[in-house]
């Protein structure tokens, strides 16, 4: 048949909602436009995004670099487009090597966020690959392999075909089981987003036995690692022996340097971390990241990038320390009042997110809207992660201090 004009890539077709955060953004705009005086009150508990200020040693080495831009001598233009190596060996040694962990200076790439990361990493991985994620799960793994065509349709529980979900619960902690069937691409999250779960060392190696077993690939996104508070909780699926055989691992500056706004973050691709080539050849996929990275990519600013590298200096240490600290506290206060309120809660203590088992029988969107009517307060709906979080609620606790304290006061006061 003659084609009539240009065709376009129909699996978008199959998504089934908006992307939650916008799809929040509406519901919100609509209750504030028509409640003005509720908007004022509105405390936000729903995105991850961070609020506190840039630290002062980025802000610094931000200021440096743009009056180095305003020379002949410091001008910079394209940069490498895997990033600059003052920032990637700051990163392998500060996040790595430091630690007991082998991780070279050009398996790092720099980009503009995990997010981009993990939708981008499909690009050079094969379209019959088994994807397997966490339910609930961040939309962003779910979302790209749908429109990257890796899936069939969506049921009417909203979960597509094709994809492996890994149920996460009350009763095992919010970590999946390891399943029976194979699946050859996992996407982990630890410290999970949406749960605020982590996995031990011993759950995290049964993931690499599984991935060295069937020759699969591990998605570590290990975006919150540094809120882990207990010692014994693995802060990178590199400390799993094995790891580098199996394993691409996700990083970001937005949530522990306050960069969600700035933008800035990293992919760690190990050299020998190997998949089949459509003619049967195990080949080094390194390359074919590199090869996607310098086609499609010009590399984040160079005074981004001197910002991200001054997180790795003293001052930038515990300048983050302070600020997770700060987001800490925040979590400690809403759980308590959550607790306080009679609902179960869990995460909040490795993580930055709240995670709640709402009444019985009610939906998250229901709950949604009770805490946007009754409290005004902005949360997310847990069914927004997946079908497995039906029921529950996510709390953030990137907030002043001032909002966490009245969020987790109308939380104590709301009747449910
Ligand atoms: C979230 O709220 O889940 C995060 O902000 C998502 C993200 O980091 O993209």
């Amino acid at each position: 048949m003659t084609r009539l004009m240009a065709t376009l890539n129909s699996h978008y077709l199959k998504l089934k909602a908006g992307y939650l955060f916008p799809e929040i953004g509406r519901r919100v705009k609509s209750f504030t436009d028509s409640n003005p005086k509720a908007a004022a009150r509105l405390i936000r508990c729903g995105i991850g995004d961070v609020t506190e200020p840039l630290p002062a040693a980025v802000r610094a080495a931000m200021h440096t670099a743009v009056d180095e831009m305003g020379t002949n001598e410091g001008f910079h233009g394209y940069g490498p487009e895997q990033g600059y190596e003052f920032l990637r060996s700051a990163i392998a040694q500060g996040d790595y090597r430091d630690r007991g962990l082998e991780v070279a200076d050009d398996e790092i790439f720099i980009s503009d966020g995990s997010k981009c990361d993990g939708g981008n990493i499909l690009d050079i991985l094969g379209s019959e690959n088994r994807i397997a994620v966490m339910d609930p799960v961040y939309p962003v793994y779910v979302d790209t392999n749908v429109m990257a065509g890796h899936t069939g349709e969506a049921n009417e529980a909203g979960a597509y075909e094709g994809i492996l979900y890994l149920e996460c619960n009350a009763e095992n902690g919010f970590v999946p089981a390891i399943p029976k069937e194979k699946a050859d691409i996992i996407y982990l999250c630890f410290p999970n987003n949406p749960t605020g779960a982590v996995a031990t060392r011993k759950q995290l190696a049964d993931w690499v036995a599984y991935a060295q077993k069937h020759g699969s690939i591990l998605l570590y996104d290990a975006a919150y690692e540094a809120y882990i508070s207990d010692s014994s909780i693995p802060h990178s699926i590199y400390e799993i022996p094995g790891a580098r055989e199996c394993a691409v691992e996700f990083r970001s500056f937005s949530k522990n340097g306050g960069f969600t706004g700035t933008r800035c973050a990293f992919t760690v691709v190990p050299k020998g971390l190997t998949a089949l080539s459509s003619t049967g050849n195990r080949l080094p996929i390194h390359p074919l990241w590199h090869r996607r990275f310098t086609t499609k990519f010009n590399g984040v600013s160079y005074v981004t990038q001197r910002g991200a590298a001054a997180l790795y200096s003293p001052q930038g240490r515990s300048e983050v320390a302070a600020l997770i600290a700060h987001y800490m506290e925040n979590a400690m206060i809403l759980r308590e009042a959550v607790a306080a309120s009679g609902l179960k809660v869990f995460g909040g203590v490795n993580a930055p997110y709240i995670w709640v088992k709402g009444p019985e029988g009610v939906t998250s969107w229901q709950i949604f809207d009770r805490m946007l009517t009754q409290a005004h307060i902005v949360v997310t709906p847990g069914s927004g992660f997946g079908r497995a979080g039906e029921g529950y609620f996510r709390i953030s606790a990137f907030n002043s201090r001032e909002k966490a304290l009245e969020a987790a006061a109308r939380l104590k006061a709301l009747v449910w």
